[in-house]
């Protein structure tokens, strides 16, 4: 048995945040089941929001968020998400980030989906995650332990508290670990479905864990669906940043016509969930679509990553065609955290996508995930040290489990039922088929600690878990919104509100009705 003052399980942007602040004083162990740099984080290409420029304001940064979110974000937190940007960006410079600059000094805001403004900081051009990873890498490597290679299998509960973790090595070798905080900063789920911009390692093992131990999760049915993943003979390759059409790309037909022209307002950049629904309604019709670059100048130096992404599969981009579709990228919901990141259940804690802070909404807008990952780690490291915690817990035994699981379904067989059950369009008869399927392995996710299960097996069953929850809630949930989209209640969610009041803290400050904002958001 280990003992530490704080686990942190995962290695992505938040775990690492968290890590550097908490590691002054007290004994952090960062455990991962892969490599530390192989995490979500690390791909991100897009940048990190925030409103720093003299012609923006965080409250239009709120209302793009709530906007793209369709209204079901949780607006105290929203709030608290985007005011806090400019600090964060300060923060972030203070611990050595490089963020792009343009040849006059001024940082180079690049513009993403939904955004009214340009206001999206980059660092390295389109390897922003992979930049700020590395930077508080070096800064926390020397202060904490990281265990790579190493499963968390389960939280251990003791009177309603969370008491630590237990984990799996490669060789299947247990061990527990015994801290006051434990962190979930395990990422997202996107490895459920065919196609995804997400790491290999994104199985939704945080949620699947945490709903075993009891706590709360939400808003499992708004799944983000990124438009624009480069696809050869219908394989995901890896993300073209939004970035890219932020610069002047379009989508194109194989004639091409202009896809998004006339479908929204604003076209190429409209929210996600609407670019994303054009385009499967499109390649549907066995149809080929494009991002056509050619109005990019030096594309190679800009987007360095995408280039080379491109080359490897053989893209040429002479052709300045880049071929898309869209895939898994972002999960909204989650485990269901406070402003300080506490989760329903004491000790427990969660940060970046597998917590559901309510910032997002139905549909995240880009380049605030990187920006979620950073404020609230922060707030729980300040949580953390702000409590005085002492672990004198009395760990009992953990009984040997001896009953063989049994058969379970491959990994392939999750994807094929979430992606053609509860993918990007839902229909009633989709989602009963998949949430009957899931039924069926109720067994692995209810009782797990009875049976004896590999680590592969083990992944599985989080897998089954996550899927279940998804597809219930999409069942239950009878409107369209945001990233959840069923054809039997089509866009529901835009009659309901469109007279919103918005108050934001403060009291004297009253709503802001920008130019920029397509609704009349106002008291
Ligand atoms: C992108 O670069 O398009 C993704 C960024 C994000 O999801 O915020």
């Amino acid at each position: 048995m280990i003992k530490a003052d704080v686990v942190i399980i995962g290695s992505g942007l938040a775990s690492l945040m968290a890590a550097d602040i908490l590691s002054v004083t007290k004994n952090v162990i960062i455990i991962t089941k892969s490599s530390v740099t192989d995490s979500n984080s690390v791909l991100a290409q897009g940048g990190i929001a925030a409103a720093i420029s003299g012609d923006d304001d965080w409250r239009d940064h709120f209302f793009d968020t709530i906007r793209a979110g369709c209204y079901h974000n949780d607006e105290t937190m929203t709030e608290f998400l985007v005011r806090q940007g400019p600090s964060v960006i300060d923060s972030l410079i203070n611990k050595g980030i490089d963020f792009d600059r343009c040849k006059d000094g001024s940082y180079a805001l690049g513009k993403e989906g939904a955004h009214s403004r340009r206001r999206i900081l980059h660092s390295g051009g389109d390897a922003t995650g992979k930049e700020l990873v590395m930077k508080l890498l070096a800064r926390v490597k020397e202060k904490t332990t990281i265990i790579e290679h190493e499963f968390a299998i389960d939280i251990l509960i003791q009177n309603r508290t969370c008491i630590g973790v237990y984990t799996k090595n490669s060789e299947e070798r247990k061990t527990t670990y015994i801290a006051p905080s434990v962190i979930l900063a395990t990422g997202g789920i996107g490895q459920l479905y065919e196609v995804t911009s997400n790491s290999e390692q994104a199985t939704g093992d945080g949620i699947a864990m945490a709903y075993r131990a009891g706590a709360t999760i939400a808003d499992m049915e708004f799944v983000q669906f990124h438009p624009t993943m480069l696809v050869k003979s219908s394989k995901g390759i890896g993300l073209v940043s939004e970035a890219v059409r932020g610069e002047g790309a379009r989508i194109v037909t194989e004639k091409g016509d202009f896809l998004m022209a006339g479908k929204h307002p604003l076209e190429d950049l409209a929210p996600r969930d609407v670019v994303a629904r054009a385009i499967n309604e499109h390649l549907c019709k066995n149809e080929l679509l494009y991002l056509d670059i050619s109005n990019i100048e030096h594309f190679t130096t800009r987007f360095p990553s995408i280039a080379t992404m491109c080359e490897k599969a053989s893209i040429d981009l002479k052709h300045h065609r880049i071929p898309i579709a869209p895939g898994a990228h972002f999960m909204m919901g989650g485990v269901v955290t406070n402003e300080k990141g506490e989760t329903s259940i004491p000790g427990l804690y969660a940060v970046g996508e597998v917590a559901r802070t309510g910032v997002h909404g139905a549909n995240r807008l880009a380049s605030n995930s990187l920006l979620e990952c950073v404020v609230f780690a922060a707030e729980i490291a300040k949580e953390i040290l702000r409590k005085q915690q002492i672990s004198s817990f009395f760990v009992p035994a953990t009984e040997k489990a001896t009953r063989e699981i049994g058969h379970l379904p491959s990994e392939l067989e999750i994807k094929e039922v979430m992606t053609k059950g509860v993918g990007i369009v839902r229909t009633r008869q989709s989602l009963k088929e998949a949430l009957s399927w899931f039924t069926t392995y109720r067994f692995a996710m209810l009782h797990l600690k009875n049976f004896t299960t590999t680590l592969e097996q083990q992944k599985i069953c989080n897998m089954l878990t996550v899927g279940y929850l998804i597809a219930l809630a999409a069942w239950e949930r009878t409107e369209s919104r945001g990233g959840h989209y069923r054809t039997d209640y089509p866009n529901s969610h835009e009659r309901k509100w469109k007279h919103k009041t918005i108050y934001f803290s403060g009291g004297s400050e009253k709503p802001l009705v920008t130019t920029n904002c397509q609704e009349k958001l106002s008291v």
